[in-house]
């Protein structure tokens, strides 16, 4: 029998990066970031990308790193905010992957990312206001998912903790 994959989506700051690595360790599943993915084989880090190559030459990337992904049996996949942008991407994770939209407020996410330089589309002179600009704009995108897990102010122990009572009842 072939197992579906785990794959994460949200916004920036929700957990998703670290909660993918708990729940890899938990399930003992290979985790792949699409950030990372990405960055290795650019050899340039995300705010690199964006700056010399601009946003829909990351798309572009991005896009064909989740059709690669998406084609694993069994695995984490720890998505990039934007990655719901892509319809196709969109379908192709859905069609072998639970997907869980971590779900989180736009104080939540900004508390967590507010320090970090390496998130370009939020490296602006008033970042709360563009994180609720861009969640406003995704969440009918983030809400194709299977599952939603509270994410707001939540620990990663306790995202881990929601995404694995699914899992139990699902899988
Ligand atoms: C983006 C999210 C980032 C990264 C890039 C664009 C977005 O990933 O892919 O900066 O469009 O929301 P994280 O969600 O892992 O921060």
């Amino acid at each position: 029998m072939t197992q579906r994959n785990i794959v994460l989506i949200g916004f920036m700051g929700s957990g998703k990066s670290m909660t993918s690595k708990s729940l890899g360790q938990l399930l003992k599943r290979p985790v792949f970031s699409t950030d990372a993915i990405i960055e290795k084989k650019e050899g340039k880090s995300i705010p690199e990308i964006f700056a010399k190559k601009g946003e829909a030459y990351f798309r572009n990337l991005e896009r064909v790193v989740v059709d690669e992904l998406a084609g694993k049996q069994g695995v984490i996949i720890d998505c990039g905010g934007g990655v719901v942008l892509n319809p196709t991407s969109m379908t192709r994770l859905k069609k072998n992957g639970a997907v869980f939209f971590l779900h989180a407020s736009a104080e939540s996410v900004y508390a967590q990312i507010k320090h970090d330089k390496n998130r370009p589309l939020v490296n602006v002179v008033n970042p709360l206001e563009r994180i609720r600009q861009l969640m406003e704009d995704r969440q009918p995108l983030y809400e194709q998912a299977d599952y939603i897990i509270n994410a707001d102010f939540k620990t990663i122990e306790e995202i881990t903790k929601s995404v694995m009572e699914v899992l139990n009842d699902v899988e």
